[in-house]
């Protein structure tokens, strides 16, 4: 399960694949500038640089979405790296680089502007959390932002006493890694159901419960490690203070407005806290955080007065959701709240039409400025709208990017495909069968149920259809009829919302 070069971590087997949207150049801009931090550039030639990448989604949405960038993805687990990089050969992208290194050996020559670590600081142990800060300290540039994101207190303190459970069973079960992972789960269940402890701490039992749908190459990563360490933010600020970075705000665009974010009856006793590094971790405390995104910079890059408003209606938007199931009545963190109908209501309609910068959604009267600055904030944190990745189309880099995708959807193999917005950067998931649809729409097939059965079939893929091996491609035609015009219905308008059709 762990080797000596895996200090700790789990290495029996290969993880699970995702694409975490906060750790993109454009939401990690996003969120300094929210919290009052001018963010680096990204619109041109800049390095990003991903620790612990695993199957590396995210870094390689990143290379497609700016291909002028050098992107740096690594992680010591060489199954891994040897996916990320077949992966970006793949895609065509020559704008990555992947190394199967710890953070200890990790020498490259790089300066990084945007650096980001997911899932990785509370999984290993103290020792390789100090190579991480040594790493990040060689690696980030001035003006660079960092992300990390880990398991925190005191949400998962608890929790401690199942992965506990977990990993003492492990030792009683027999099997490969993941059979062994899978019993002690449902033993851990069994345990739950009739334990005084899991009564006594019901946020466990909601753990379990969530946990225990994911896959269980997943579990095996988040549980049968040597550390489990959820973190307090106070020390993972120590931490990086090591590393000459500085908190700059949550990562998270809902968690960044203040107003959405905590309960109103909870803001007074977190305001009369002058410490801003305290003051978060009494909000973790009230509101029982147990996951944290956060954002670190090296050096501050100071905004003139008005500079955040000015920057924020600079920038361009687009909607995350298609506009009819934009209500105003929204559920976040600080509970359930209504949006007033202005400015909402015309914002949405205008970004209906088609992305577009807050200053063209401005009237003739100095508040509107001020009414849109703030709506757009709001907007971006419940997730109705996003910032895009350049303030002009830029024809050329959405072009690059829908080729990218056109390479993605022809990966038959693949269970599943990422394809890359060319307004947001942001990844979106499709089945492969969907993809092969949306392969025949962008090559402009003519009879494309008939191209995707026939795809299939000539790539070898053996299908079953009423229980009975499909013989004859033209047997699988219907069903395509079937699932284009779902397509059509269902996911088209998402991804043309994306910008990719
Ligand atoms: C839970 S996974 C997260 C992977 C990826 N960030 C994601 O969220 O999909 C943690 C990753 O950190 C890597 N890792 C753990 N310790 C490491 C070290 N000392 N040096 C480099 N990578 C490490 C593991 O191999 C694994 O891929």
């Amino acid at each position: 399960m762990y080797t000596e070069w895996s200090k700790g971590y789990y290495v029996g087997s290969a993880y699970t694949g995702g694409f975490y949207p906060e750790h993109t150049p454009v939401s990690m801009a996003w969120a300094a500038l929210v919290s009052g931090t001018a963010p680096p550039p990204h619109e041109g030639a800049f390095t990003y640089l991903e620790l612990g990448c695993g199957f590396g989604e995210t870094a390689l949405a990143v290379a497609a979405a700016h291909p002028k960038a050098r992107v740096v993805a690594m992680d010591m687990n060489p199954d891994h790296v040897v996916a990320v990089r077949d992966k970006a050969s793949a895609l065509g992208l020559d704008n990555v680089e992947v190394y199967d290194e710890s953070f200890a050996e990790f020498q490259h020559d790089l300066r990084a502007d945007y650096v980001a670590s997911h899932g990785v600081i509370s999984w290993v142990t103290d020792q390789v959390r100090q190579d991480f800060t040594a790493m990040l300290d060689r690696t980030t540039n001035a003006g660079g932002l960092v992300y990390i994101s880990y398991n925190a207190m005191p949400g998962r303190a608890a929790a401690r006493v199942l992965q506990r459970l977990i990993v003492d069973r492990l030792q009683h079960e027999t099997g490969t890694d993941l059979q062994r992972l899978e019993k002690a789960m449902s033993f851990a269940g069994r345990v739950a159901e009739n334990s005084y402890f899991f009564k006594n701490h019901q946020t466990v039992a909601r753990y379990l419960d969530q946990t225990k749908k994911r896959p269980v190459a997943y579990l095996a990563h988040e549980f049968i490690n040597g550390a489990w360490d959820p973190l307090w933010f106070e020390d993972v600020a120590r931490l990086l203070e090591g590393a000459r970075l500085s908190w700059v705000g949550a990562a998270d665009s809902v968690r960044s407005v203040g107003s959405l974010s905590t309960p109103r009856s909870l803001r007074p006793m977190l305001e009369a806290i002058p410490d801003r590094l305290h003051r978060q971790t009494v909000r973790d405390v009230l509101l029982d955080t147990g996951f944290r995104r956060d954002l670190f910079g090296r050096g501050r890059r100071s905004m003139p007065p008005g500079g955040q408003r000015r920057r924020v209606l600079q920038t361009r938007f687009c909607l995350a959701e298609p506009r009819d199931q934009c209500k105003l009545d929204v559920v976040v963190p600080a509970g359930e709240i209504r949006l007033h109908d202005e400015p909402y209501e015309a914002i949405l309609d205008a970004l209906a039409e088609g992305p577009r910068t807050g200053f063209s959604m401005v009237g003739p009267v100095d508040e509107d400025a001020e009414q849109i600055f703030i709506g757009m904030l709001v907007l971006v944190a419940v997730g109705y709208a996003k910032p895009c990745l350049t303030v002009v189309p830029d024809p050329e880099r959405e072009q690059s990017i829908r080729d990218v995708n056109l390479r993605a959807a022809s990966q038959i193999d693949d269970e599943a495909v990422r394809l890359v917005s060319p307004l947001t950067g942001h990844g979106r998931r499709l089945g492969r069968f969907d993809a092969l649809i949306l392969r025949g729409v962008m090559e402009g097939r003519e009879d494309i149920p008939r191209f995707a059965a026939h795809a299939l079939h000539e790539a070898g893929q053996q299908l079953i259809l009423d229980d009975m091996p499909v013989v004859d491609p033209e047997e699988l035609v219907p069903e395509f009829r079937k699932l284009e015009t779902r397509f059509h219905e269902r996911i088209r308008p998402l991804l043309e919302l994306d910008g990719m059709l």
